[in-house]
């Protein structure tokens, strides 16, 4: 068994986050978790599963310190951060996300893909770290993908992305090791709903088919391991990059 952990999920509304933030409850962890535009399926998990919810936008640099401040007042301090919060593409055409070609993405679309996938991020963890590190402990996960650690057909601002995120994990890892404090990214394949629903269905079809196990993923399988990454069962795994793809 886990020692129970006060945790912040950002993006625990999604279709992933909604999962992690559902085995944490069933672990025994106290949680607390963000959503940004989507406030009613917030409100209905948050009621569900008995914990708090407020609004964090990424994008909104000055205002992730403070949203986390009060998330961790709320659980009377923290001891993991889970980040499984995430934009597939900052593009739409009427009012619908559009992926566009990699020779059609805008400067600014981009620029907001690297602010809530990468810099919003790396704010939490920043500001987490100065929280866990004069307790000599913490755990922090985020969720990255398959698209940064091989060459799958993928959003080119996305990889780009999720990419980063390994060199984030590696990097804060070495120095965060000194303070008892582990990261880690777990890098999902495809998964049977949430941002995946973006995807042609010719695209679902040829991952399955050279996926080793034949088949999409799903929410809970991710949750699982997320779980084990910030629970104290997990004492050695630091800075690594867990491949959930089924084996592409
Ligand atoms: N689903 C897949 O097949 C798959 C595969 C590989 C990797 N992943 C990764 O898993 C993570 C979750 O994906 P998902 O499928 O669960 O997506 P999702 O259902 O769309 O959930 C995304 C979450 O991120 C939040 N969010 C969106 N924009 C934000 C912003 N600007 N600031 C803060 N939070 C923001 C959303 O809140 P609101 O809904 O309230 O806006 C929601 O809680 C992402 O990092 C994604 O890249 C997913």
């Amino acid at each position: 068994m886990d020692t129970p952990a006060r945790t912040i999920v950002i993006g625990g509304s999604g279709y992933v986050g909604a999962a992690i933030c559902r085995q944490l409850v069933r672990d025994g962890h106290a949680v607390v978790f963000t959503y940004c535009r989507n406030a009613a399926p917030a409100r209905a998990l948050a009621e569900e599963l008995g914990v708090s919810a407020l609004a964090l936008d990424l994008a909104a640099e000055e205002t992730i310190a403070p949203v986390l401040q009060k998330a961790c007042e709320a659980l009377g301090g923290l001891d993991a951060l889970v980040i499984a919060s995430g934009l597939a593409t900052a593009h739409e055409r009427a009012g619908q996300p559009l992926v566009p070609a990699w020779h059609e993405v805008a400067p600014d679309a981009f620029r907001r893909m690297l602010a809530v996938n990468v810099t919003g991020p790396f704010l939490a963890c920043q500001w987490a770290a100065g929280r866990m590190a004069p307790q000599r402990r913490g755990r922090m996960v985020i969720i990255g993908s398959i698209d940064g650690v091989k060459p799958v057909p993928s959003p080119v601002d996305y990889a780009c992305c999720k990419a980063a995120l390994v060199g984030l994990v590696q990097s804060l890892a070495k120095d965060l090791g000194r303070h008892q404090i582990l990261i880690n990214l777990i890098a999902p394949g495809i998964l049977d709903g949430g941002i995946a629903a973006l995807l042609s269905p010719e695209l679902h079809a040829e991952y399955v088919k050279h996926c080793t196990l034949k088949r999409v993923g799903t929410p809970a399988e991710i949750a699982a391991w997320a779980a084990f990454l910030i629970g104290t069962r997990n004492t050695y795994v630091t800075g690594q990059t867990v491949i959930l793809d089924g084996g592409l």
